[in-house]
This record gives C-alpha cells, structure tokens and sequence, in this order.
C-alpha cells in the first residue's frame, strides 16, 4: 500500500472507532495486554483522485478473465476452439460458402496446447487483421440485429490475450481474400494498457487455399475427453451444423472426419432493424442524438422496424411532438414523452422470417446420427419476440435403446444460434425450463424441481438476432418469460410424441407379460386335457400347437 498518501486523523485515538465492544468483565479486559490496533487512515478527495484512472477494455477482462470462459484450464481450450470456430461458421456463412473446417490441437505440455483452426471463408482484409485479433471490442456484429454466432466483438482478441497472457505468445494469422492476391501471415500481440494491437511479424507468405482464414494459438490448458470437453463440442457442432464438413486432430493425434449431411447452406438470416418496443429509454436518447435522419418522421420510419409514416404521425401526436422536429435537439422530457407514446402505440410484431432455423428433419438426421435410440421426435417453432427481438426455438429428443443409461438423469444438449453451450447449465433458461416441464405427463421419471430421470436426450436450440447471454462468456441464456415460455411449449410438444410412444410400449411389454405366462402353461393345459378327455398323443400336441400358434398370431398383431 502507498503509505504515503495514507493519514493518521489527528488527535483521535485508534480505539475510538465506532465500534462495538465485544461484552465481558471489565477486569479482564483490563488485564489483558494493550493490544496494537490498527491505524485509521482516512483519504481525501485529492489522494483518491491520484489513484482514478482510466481502465481499458483489455485491462478490465485480464482480471475478469473468467466472464470470458477462461477461468479453468480446461475450460479455456474449449473458449478458444469456440470462439475460432464460431468465426470460421460465421464467416463462409456470411459469403455463402459451404464451410469446410480443419481444427487441429497439438499437445506440447500436459499444460500447453496450440490450437490451429482454418477455413475456406472469404479471407479478412490486410488492414483489418491486427484491430480484429489485437482489440477488445472490436467487429462486425455488434452493431446489427442479426442471427449468429458471434455478437460482442470480442471473442477472437480475448482468446489471443489470454494465450498471451499465459504463454507470451502471439496470436498467428494466415489469410488471403481470392486467387489473385497474396496471403498474409501476422503475428500479433495486444497491448491490454491501450486495448490495441502490437504487429511483431507481417509477411506474405504462399498458402495453397486461394481464400480462407487460418488462426493459431499457444495456451495454457488441460485437455480432457467427454461431453465436456472439445471432443463432445466438435460433435454437438457437426450435429447442429449438418452443412459444416469438420476436420478434426484431437491432442493424441486422433483424426476424426464429420462430414456435411446437407448439401445446401442453411437459408441465410436477414438483418433487422430494432423495434421500437425493445428500445430502452437511454438508447432512444442516443439514436435519436446519432441519427442521420433530418426530422423526427424520418428518424422513426429509418431507425426502427414496423414503423410507418402514418404509424410515426401517430406516435409524435401521442408525444405530443410535431413529426417534422430535428431529432438532435430532442430534450430528454421530449424523449421521455416519445417513448411512452411508443410504449403505448399498437405496433406490428417484429418480422419474424428472418431467422434460420435447422429445422426438424435435420435436427432428426443429427441425433439418429450421433446416438443409437429406439424413439426420436423433433419441434421448430414458429418465431416469438423477446423484448423486441424476434428468436424461435427448436427441441429434439432420443429415447430408449441400451446406450442410453436408464436410471440417470437425462442428457441435455443446448445450443445458441447452432452453438453447443457446454458450461453454466443450471444458469440457463433452457435447463430451468426443461425442469419446470412435467415430464410425468408422458411416462418419464422427474423429481420436483430436478431434470427427469430415464434414457433420454434432450436438444434444445434457440436461434435469435441477439441471444440474451447471462455474461460475455455466452454459456447459459437469460431467463426471459417470453423465452421461457416457447421452450417449454417446445418440449410439450415433443414429449406428447415421447408420452405416445411409451404408452404404447407399456401397453405391448403387459400383454407379453400375459402371452408368456399363458406359453409356460400350454404342455400343462394339453396334459389336463388329456387326463379329463382321454385323448390320444397326438391329438395332445395338435391342441398345444394350435394354442402355441394362436399365442403367436396375436404376437403379430
Ligand atoms: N475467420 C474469419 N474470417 C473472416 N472474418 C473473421 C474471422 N474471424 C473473425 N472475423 C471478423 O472479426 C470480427 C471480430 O471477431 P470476434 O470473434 O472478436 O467478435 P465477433 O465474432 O464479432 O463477436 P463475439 O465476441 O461474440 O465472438 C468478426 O465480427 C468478423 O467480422
Ligand atoms: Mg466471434
């Protein structure tokens, strides 16, 4: 501590303080030994202000490096494999491209992992490369209402830091935007005081793809295998991305090739514009002070979704506004007015075909893929709107078979705009909303207030233009009522199939249970028959097999 800017409050003694005293005898207290109390220092305004200063965006997320997904070893492999493979999907999708993925880990410590993932997207121009892998805060998504897997601009440029910070390593980039140009290769550091990136290498180099990006980072990490490791992300990413071809080189060197199960690019998700019952007080403030729209008319109609001329004649009348006002001046009481009036405006739902779903066919194709079960059923919802923003959700389900164990809880696999989510599960609306579902109804074993019980895998996938993530790591969804609400519709709708489907297995298994009681009693029937009717051997085993037949016939039925 800097004691010099420390001070004794003159004339006060230390035990002075306010506090309490613990009670007990006055003797013994006086008989104990003085003990040294600590110095009260107290600071003021100018000493504190000696110590205020600035935090940049990379300063803050080094300490806080957990609201990253880089708060265990183990977990920052699976963040930094994420946030390389989210870009590449991200980026051949965007240009329309069939993803063609190769992920590759290669151990050099038990400790140390360097982690290479490389695409056939459409390159990254060379100017962009050092603010894109070297700045917090830095991308293309933010600032638009679109479904994908990135949003906050920060994913790659954390995952370099963090390699950076424990490793000192940079962050190595190959890229090359079409045959014609040349590649680039970078190696970039970042300089977390500024949150800006430092170059230390920047070559042309020769690369056999003619577009695509390649991305290589040195960690500290542990790698495990299971469902929660990079094994189960790459399998979970295959299954909700049926277009993505996958190439795999686990640590041990194991080769694991996932290829494409649709021939096609999912249908490509539109950008929307925000609506207006989704904005905030305090972002309407900002929108209308950035707007380039000349008057108020033109700012409503331009910056927002569902908004007509007429509708926005109707919402400056209800402000009492004049619609041909400039924007820039709008006083905050103005801007309070306009958005109660747009609180209290009839508007249409947001357009809700803009996102792109996997769909149920593919969401079967996965699963039958991935897991060997006797039952599968799959759900896609029709779009629903959470605080203005329009997202749908999708649920699949495996049931029965033996590799499914019987008197566990269930598997559940959640995903987020087609990425698997491995950590936080009990955090996420998908987890509390599965619980609150009555999965009694449809012959599954739940305790209240606990995942069901039975050989049974659950995929819940929500696809929105902006995912309410409870923290910046993107591993658990927030617990909005609308969304909420559509996953449990979701899982009722698969688990009536599921209900059906076990109904009648019971309803079968009880009448098997009666057949073979009756086929043990057949011989013992043909002898009774016998004794009472003295027939002939013959005639005995023509009764039983008749009998046996039967029994068999209604087998059939
Ligand atoms: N492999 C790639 N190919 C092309 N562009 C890329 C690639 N990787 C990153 N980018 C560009 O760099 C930007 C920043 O990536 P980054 O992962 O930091 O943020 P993001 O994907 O926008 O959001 P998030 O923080 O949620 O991941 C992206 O928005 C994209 O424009
Ligand atoms: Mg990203």
């Amino acid at each position: 501590m800097a004691n010099a800017q420390m001070k004794r409050i003159p004339g006060k003694p230390a035990a002075a303080t306010g506090r309490k005293r613990k009670s007990g005898s006055a003797e013994s207290e006086a008989a104990a030994p003085a003990k040294k109390q600590p110095k009260i220092v107290r600071l003021t305004a100018t000493d504190l202000a000696e110590k205020q200063r600035e935090i940049s965006v990379s300063e803050f997320f080094t300490k806080n490096r957990h609201l990253l997904g880089f708060d265990s070893p183990a977990k920052a492999l699976l963040t930094t494999v994420k946030e390389a493979v989210d870009n590449a999907l991200d980026a051949c999708e965007e240009a329309g491209i069939l993803p063609d993925l190769l992920l590759e880990i290669q151990e050099i410590s038990e400790t140390r992992y360097r982690i290479a993932v490389q695409d056939n997207g459409p390159g990254i121009v060379k100017a962009q490369i050092p603010k894109i892998f070297g700045q917090l805060l830095y991308g293309s998504k933010f600032h638009r209402l679109r479904q994908s897997r990135g949003q906050q601009g920060i994913g790659i440029s954390a995952a370099g830091m963090y390699g950076q910070l424990t490793t000192g390593k940079p962050i190595t980039v190959i890229s090359r935007i079409g045959a014609g140009k040349p590649a680039h290769k970078f190696d970039i550091q970042i300089d977390t005081r500024r949150n800006a990136p430092v170059v230390v290498a920047d070559h042309e180099v020769e690369w056999t793809p003619q577009h695509g990006t390649r991305v290589e980072l040195e960690i500290e990490a542990t790698y495990k295998k299971g469902r929660h490791s990079v094994d189960g992300y790459v399998e979970q990413t295959a299954m909700a991305n049926p277009h993505a071809q996958i190439t795999y080189v686990a640590p041990t060197g194991e080769r694991t090739e996932l290829p494409r199960v649709a021939a096609e690019l999912p249908k490509p998700p539109q950008e929307i514009k925000p609506h207006p019952h989704g904005v905030e007080l305090g972002i309407l403030l900002k929108m209308l002070h950035d707007t380039k729209a000349k008057n108020l008319r033109g700012f409503l109609t331009s910056e927002f979704s569902r908004v007509s001329p007429a509708v926005a004649e109707e919402i400056a009348g209800t402000a009492g506004l004049s619609a041909g006002m400039t924007t820039q001046k709008a006083a905050r009481e103005q801007a309070e007015a306009l958005y109660k009036a747009i609180q209290a405006t009839k508007l249409m739902a947001p357009p809700s075909n803009v996102l792109s779903p996997i769909g149920e066919e593919l969401l079967l194709e996965g699963l039958k893929k991935q897991i060997d079960a006797r039952f599968y059923a799959a759900t896609s919802r029709s779009p629903s709107v959470y605080r203005g923003n329009p997202f749908l959700v999708e649920a699949a389900i495996a049931f029965g078979g033996e590799h499914l164990p019987a008197d566990e809880p269930i598997t559940l696999i959640r995903f987020a705009n087609r990425v698997p989510l491995l950590y936080q599960q009990s955090a996420c609306a998908v987890t509390k909303s599965v619980i609150q579902t009555n999965w009694k109804a449809y012959g599954i074993q739940q305790s209240r207030g606990a995942l069901p019980l039975g050989p049974m895998i659950v995929m819940v996938h929500i696809a929105s233009v902006w995912v309410p993530f409870t923290s910046e790591s993107k591993e658990a969804v927030a617990s909005y009522p609308e969304i909420m609400k559509d996953i449990k519709l979701a899982l009722q709708d698969v688990g009536r199939k599921l209900g059906i489907f076990i109904r009648r297995g019971l309803r079968e298994a009880d009448a098997e249970k009666k057949r073979s009681y009756i086929e043990k009693y057949i011989p013992h029937i043909g002898i009774a028959l016998q004794e009472i009717l003295a027939i002939s051997d013959k005639e005995k085993d023509k009764v039983c097999a008749t009998l046996k037949d039967t029994l068999e016939r209604s087998r059939k039925l």
